[in-house]
Parts: C-alpha cells; sequence; structure tokens
C-alpha cells in the first residue's frame, strides 16, 4: 500500500488503467509552426495529413464568421440544423445520425460503447491508425489481419476475406477503411458487401468513409444504400477532407438509430462547437465548390503519380487525396531533407512501412515543388 502511495506521489501516470498505460499515442503530422520554432524557415508546404488545401468556400466561411457573434452562448448539443441538413443530404432519418469533434470522436464513442477486455476488434494491417489505438484502450483484444501483398491486385489493401474469416465470436467492431489511410488503397463495393452479409448480427461493420467524396470517382461504394437492410453498419464521414474544413472538427456516423441512441448517450453534450456546426451546414449547400477541389484533387494525384512513376518510384493505388510513395531504402533520412526545404510529408515507420512515405496531393505548385525537390534528396541520399 505504502509502496502505491510513493511510486503515485512521484508518478501519478502510472495510476492509469493498465490498457491505457501500454497505449502508444497517435502522432499527428508535424505542423508548420512546429517546423518554423524548429529550422527558423519560412513559406513551408505541408503535405503531411491529407488536408483539402482549397479549403472551404467564401460562403462556409462567411457563416462561421456568423457564428462567432453568439459563441458567448453554448451550441446546440443536439446540433439540430446539422442533422437535418445531413439527413435531407443522405435521404436518411435524422435520427440514424450522430455528430461528432471529428470522425475521431466516433472511433473512440464506439470502442466505449461495443469493447470490454472480454471483446475483440478485427482491422487490417496499414488500417487507419486510430483502430488499434481506440481498440487497445478499452482492453479489448486488436485482431490485425495481414493486409495484401505487393503482387496482388490492390498491394498494401485490406484481405476483405482474410478480415471475414477473422471475426470470432465476440468480435463486436469490424474496421474497414474504404478508401484507407495511410495506403489509399479500396476494396469494390460487392466486396464489402459480401463482408456485410457474412458478419454475424453481433458484430458491427464500422466502414470508414473518411475520403468518400474522392474515392467515389474511382468506384468506392456508398454504403448508406446497405443501411436499411444491415442494422449492424455503421458507417463514418467527416467534413474534415474533401469539405477542407480540418481544422473545425465535424465528422458523422449514420447507423441503425439504436447503434445512434447508444453513441448519443455516450457523446459529451457540446462536442461540436457552434462555428463548427454551421460552417459544416453550410459546407454541405456549397457541393459544387467540394466537387471541384474534388477534381482539382483528383487531376493532381494523377499527374503526381505519372510523375513518381517516370521516377522510376513505386506507389500504391490511390482512391484518395494522397499517395503511397515506396522508397529503396529508409524513408526517415528523405522526410528530414524534405522537412530542412520547407516540404512536410509523413513518415510511416510507426506503420510497419519504415521504407514508405505518404504524401498529400497539395495545390498545383505545392506539387510542383515536392516533385523538384524529391529526386534532389533521393540522389543525395540514395534511398
Ligand atoms: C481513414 C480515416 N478515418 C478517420 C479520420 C479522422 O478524421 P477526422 O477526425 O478529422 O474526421 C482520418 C483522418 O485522417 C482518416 O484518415
Amino acid at each position: 500500500m505504502s509502496t502505491d502511495r510513493q511510486t503515485a506521489d512521484r508518478h501519478p501516470g502510472r495510476l492509469a488503467v493498465p490498457a491505457v498505460r501500454e497505449l502508444s499515442p497517435y502522432v499527428p503530422g508535424k505542423p508548420i509552426s512546429e517546423l518554423e520554432r524548429e529550422f527558423g524557415i519560412r513559406d513551408i508546404v505541408k503535405l503531411a495529413s491529407n488536408e483539402n488545401p482549397y479549403g472551404p468556400s467564401p460562403h462556409t466561411l462567411a457563416a462561421m464568421r456568423a457564428a462567432l457573434d453568439q459563441v458567448w452562448l453554448y451550441p446546440d448539443g443536439s446540433c439540430h440544423d446539422l442533422k437535418q441538413g445531413l439527413a435531407r443530404h443522405l435521404g436518411v432519418d435524422a435520427d440514424c445520425l450522430t455528430l461528432g469533434n471529428g470522425s475521431n470522436d466516433l472511433l473512440v464513442l464506439l470502442a466505449e460503447a461495443f469493447l470490454t477486455p472480454s471483446h475483440s476488434a478485427v482491422f487490417s494491417q496499414y488500417g487507419f491508425a486510430l483502430y488499434p489505438l481506440v481498440t487497445r484502450e478499452t482492453g479489448a483484444q486488436a485482431i490485425e489481419v495481414p493486409a495484401l501483398g505487393y503482387d496482388s491486385d490492390m498491394p498494401l489493401g485490406h484481405d476483405i476475406a482474410a478480415m471475414t474469416a477473422a471475426i470470432a465470436p465476440n468480435t463486436r467492431l469490424v474496421f474497414v477503411a474504404n478508401p484507407n489511410n495511410p495506403t489509399g488503397t479500396w476494396a469494390p463495393p460487392a466486396t464489402v458487401k459480401r463482408l456485410l452479409e457474412q458478419s454475424p448480427s453481433s458484430t458491427l461493420l464500422v466502414l470508414d468513409e473518411a475520403y468518400f467524396e474522392y474515392g467515389h470517382a474511382r468506384g468506392t461504394q456508398d454504403g448508406v444504400a446497405w443501411l436499411a437492410e444491415h442494422p449492424n453498419l455503421v458507417i463514418l464521414r467527416t467534413f474534415s477532407k474533401a469539405y477542407g474544413l480540418a481544422g473545425a472538427r465535424v465528422g458523422y456516423a449514420i447507423s441503425h438509430p439504436e447503434v445512434a441512441e447508444v453513441l448519443n448517450r455516450l457523446r459529451p453534450a457540446f462536442n461540436v462547437n457552434s462555428p463548427a456546426q454551421a460552417g459544416a451546414l453550410a459546407a454541405l449547400a456549397d457541393q459544387a465548390h467540394m466537387r471541384q477541389a474534388v477534381d482539382r484533387t483528383m487531376r493532381e494525384l494523377a499527374r503526381v503519380e505519372a510523375e513518381f512513376k517516370r521516377l522510376g518510384r513505386w506507389t500504391a493505388p490511390s482512391a484518395a487525396n494522397f499517395l503511397l510513395l515506396r522508397l529503396d531504402g529508409p524513408a526517415a533520412p528523405v522526410f528530414e531533407q524534405l522537412l530542412r526545404r520547407g516540404l512536410i510529408v509523413r513518415p510511416l515507420a510507426g506503420y510497419g512501412l519504415a521504407n514508405c512515405l505518404r504524401i498529400s496531393i497539395g495545390l498545383s505548385q505545392d506539387n510542383d515543388r515536392l516533385l523538384a525537390a524529391l529526386p534532389q534528396v533521393l540522389a543525395a541520399s540514395a534511398a
């Protein structure tokens, strides 16, 4: 007892529950301000967090500014107007929706609501980093299924058949990112549908469609059509990517109303602030702006992809706003050299992909800067 007291006196962090003590935190892309402080450089381009460099429309920004006048009031905790707007846009009932502080928030809520140490969750190797994190923080068993090999049609992608086979009687959640981050890979709708049909009703399929608006152009599913028949389907979407509102933090889940009711029970009352609610609603009404950003990004993606190929480099097939680039050796020195030139990309050693970088597609001039710097840095490091 006294030893416990002595430890706690000096190391209060050790009082955390065992599952949390063992967690490694999520490492986000390096912020521009941090690089400015570290190297004293300006004119930095961030291609590290799959943001949308075209940003929100003037109409969306005006709605957010107008909401600031009321910022002394708590936000509408039920997100009524935004829910109604989303319900109309998606063709679902408003009681199927749960709003989150980014879809990140909803991943945490899903794990808290459905996982305990006697449950398990299934996800893919190279799947989005938050899946193991939210699973492990509940003490549940994390079942990581090996990804498809480099020789497959969708190298590094989810092996949906193997994921289906990995579902155990105690599996409550299966996480499928389609398209996936950090690989950009995707599974065709028929394959995802088969997983849904073969999943037991005691297992929820969390279909993470964070890059839905980009992926749809390359034939990824619109899972909403499957909800009526599959009460165990939960779709996650976000305003952080195609809608250009990553800093506002708005994501949403579309699910059976009972699942939404459970998530809404757990959700902190004011998890989406009022400028964010106003911005998301305005952004939804401005589909043309979003579509233009997606089209420009997908055209740039094709250009950057072709340039990498011309340089003799391998990239994973991508249906999102970024590319996974494989180098011949460790990517860390290349990442460091790009930083010194004011270019922030994402190293992937944390995913077990030490020879790879994830590069978000920026504005044309930002991509040009990367394409000019990369051959020089590669020649210097021979990676
Ligand atoms: C696949 C995937 N899901 C969810 C998220 C979380 O996004 P947000 O919390 O900004 O909605 C991300 C962010 O990069 C992502 O890549």
